[in-house]
């Protein structure tokens, strides 16, 4: 599918496909999107050394490099896991131009090892930081159970996803979820919301990033 390099208002790029209407960050700010949803809601809530997390779309690694940086500074190790069906291409990862953000600027050959490492294997992308890119459809992804610690869910939202957004799956992230596990979305939406509550998630609504009223935590208690 066509996919286009977009500006958002914080000034940092997405991409874009006009196809399904979806673009892979929030069009008021992507890395203040991501910067919001899955660093300050969810990294932040974690209380261990050690932390083992999974990304379902793992995309342009936006939400990976932060979360290194994040990592780094707190001296605490990642095991992260990102799945993607349909990885971006070299040529896109050289035009979003990330490693020009402020405080990206600093990791920009770990960045670029990020895009570059073989799939389906951990890498080490510094000592302290594993990376095992997935690619792999969710609808063929069987997570380790009761393994991960943080689970960033930034698929592309419901209308254009259904499946993404069926008990079927958000059954399969509550199962890979540790118990006192985290699980963060940008989406708000009350089916999603419920279907949570009845997989046995405890849910928050929060306040959203700039441009949206709220977004979606859930633990597994
Ligand atoms: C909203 S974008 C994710 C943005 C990403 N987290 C980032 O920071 O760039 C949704 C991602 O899900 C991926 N995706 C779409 N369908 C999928 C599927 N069935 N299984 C796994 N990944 C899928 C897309 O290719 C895309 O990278």
């Amino acid at each position: 599918m066509k996919r286009e390099i977009i500006t958002t208002k914080d000034g940092s790029k997405t991409l874009y496909i006009p196809g399904i209407y979806e673009h892979y960050h929030s069009n008021h700010g992507a890395l203040q999107e991501s910067m919001h949803v899955f660093i300050k809601s969810g990294w932040e809530e974690i209380r261990k050394d050690e932390v083992n997390v999974l990304e379902i779309g793992f995309g342009t690694g936006l939400n990976a490099i932060i979360t290194l940086i994040a990592a780094k500074n707190e001296n605490k190790k990642v095991n992260y896991v990102g799945l993607e069906a349909f990885p971006v291409t070299k040529e896109e990862v050289d035009l979003l131009k990330y490693e020009d953000l402020e405080g990206i600027e600093n990791v920009k050959s770990e960045f670029y090892k990020m895009h570059s490492t073989e799939w389906d294997v951990p890498n080490k992308i510094i000592d302290s930081f594993s990376l095992n890119k997935v690619q792999q459809k969710m609808e063929d992804f069987i997570p380790k159970k009761e393994h991960f610690d943080l689970i960033y869910f930034d698929a592309f939202g419901p209308r254009a996803q259904p499946f993404m957004w069926t008990d079927e799956v958000l059954s399969k992230m509550y199962g890979a979820l540790s118990t006192n596990g985290v699980f963060v979305t940008y989406c708000a939406k009350g089916d999603v919301r419920r279907s949570l509550i009845s997989l046995g998630f405890e849910v928050e609504k929060i306040p959203g990033p700039p441009g949206k009223r709220e977004m979606l935590r859930a633990r597994k208690k």
